[in-house]
C-alpha cells in the first residue's frame, strides 16, 4: 500500500477522519485521502459503497458532518460562500448518468455554466461553446441537436464539454464509460488521456471499468470497509489481500486486463 506520498507533490484536496452517515447508515468512516495536483486518480469501490457521494462533497455539493475536506488548502467546513463558489467554478463534473438538460440543445448545455457563473459576455459564448465542443470532438454541426438524438458515447463527449467549460483545475467523472459499447469506451478514454497531456487538469474519477481503470490512473484508491483500504498504483494495489481487491481485479476480466499491462 502508499508508496506514493512522495512529500514533493502539491496537494489539492486532502480528506481527512470523513464520516459520512445517512440516518443509522454509516457510508464513511475514518476515511482519508490525498490527491495530488494533476494526477488522475481513480477510486474503485462496491456499489454503493458511496464513491459519488465522496465526489459530491469534495465538489461541495454535500457538506461533511465530521472530518474535513480541505481543497486548495481551505477547510470546506468553514469556507464562506464566495470561497465554495469560487471551489464550484474551479472543478468540472461529469455525472454518472451523462446529466445533460433534456430540454437544451448541446450548445445551450455547454453553455450553461459560463451563463450561470457570468463568466463571459454572451457575445463570446459562443466561440467558447464551438472551442469546448471541439476539445470534446465534437464537429459544430451537432450543436444545434437535442440531448434526446445522441448517441451514448456523444452524450458523454457533450458532458465533457460541459464539464471544460470553465477550464476547471480539477475534472470528476464519475463512471464516465458505464453503458458505451468497447469501441466508444476506448475512444472516450484516448480523449480524456489526451486533454489531460494538453490541459494539465486534476482528474479524480471513479469507475468499474477495469480497461478504462489501467488506461488512465495514476494512483487507485479502494473504498471498502468504508475507508480507503489499498491506495497507489495498479501494481501496488493489487497486491493488497483484501477480497474486494481480489474479487475485483483478479476475476476473470481483471487477470485479463492485467495481462494486458505487461
Ligand atoms: N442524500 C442521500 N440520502 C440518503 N442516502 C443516500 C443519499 N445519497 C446517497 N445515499 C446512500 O448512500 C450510499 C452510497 O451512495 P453512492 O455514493 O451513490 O454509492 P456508489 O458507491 O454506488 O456511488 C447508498 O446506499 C445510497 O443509497
Ligand atoms: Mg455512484
Amino acid at each position: 500500500m502508499g508508496g506514493c506520498q512522495t512529500p514533493d507533490k502539491e496537494i489539492i484536496i486532502q480528506v481527512n477522519n470523513l464520516r459520512t452517515q445517512f440516518g443509522r447508515t454509516v457510508i464513511h468512516d475514518n476515511l482519508n485521502l490525498s490527491i495530488y495536483r494533476g494526477e488522475i486518480i481513480s477510486i474503485v469501490g462496491g456499489s454503493g459503497t458511496g464513491k459519488t457521494v465522496l465526489l459530491r462533497q469534495m465538489l461541495c455539493l454535500e457538506r461533511p458532518k465530521q472530518g474535513t475536506i480541505t481543497i486548495f488548502g481551505v477547510d470546506i467546513s468553514h469556507a464562506t460562500a464566495d470561497q465554495i463558489g469560487y471551489f464550484r467554478s474551479r472543478s468540472g463534473m461529469l455525472f454518472q448518468q451523462g446529466a445533460l438538460y433534456s430540454a437544451l440543445s448541446v450548445f445551450d448545455n455547454v453553455a450553461q455554466p459560463m451563463r450561470e457563473l457570468k463568466v463571459l459576455p454572451e457575445a463570446l459564448i459562443r466561440d467558447a461553446v464551438y472551442l469546448k465542443l471541439d476539445l470534446a470532438g465534437i464537429a459544430p454541426i451537432h450543436a444545434q441537436k437535442m440531448p434526446a438524438s445522441l448517441s451514448g458515447g456523444m452524450v458523454k463527449r457533450v458532458a465533457l464539454a460541459r464539464a471544460l467549460a470553465l477550464e476547471p483545475e480539477i475534472l470528476f467523472l464519475d463512471e464516465p464509460t458505464s453503458g458505451l459499447d468497447p469501441e466508444s469506451s476506448e475512444a472516450f478514454v484516448d480523449l480524456i488521456q489526451s486533454l489531460h497531456k494538453e490541459l494539465g487538469f486534476t482528474v479524480v474519477m471513479v469507475t468499474h471499468d477495469l480497461d478504462t481503470l489501467f488506461a488512465l490512473s495514476s494512483r487507485i484508491a479502494v473504498l471498502a470497509d468504508k475507508h480507503i483500504i489499498a491506495l497507489g498504483s495498479s501494481k501496488e494495489v493489487i497486491q493488497c489481500p483484501h477480497s474486494f481487491v481480489k474479487e475485483f481485479f483478479l476475476g476473470a476480466r481483471g487477470r485479463r486486463a492485467l495481462t494486458a499491462l505487461d
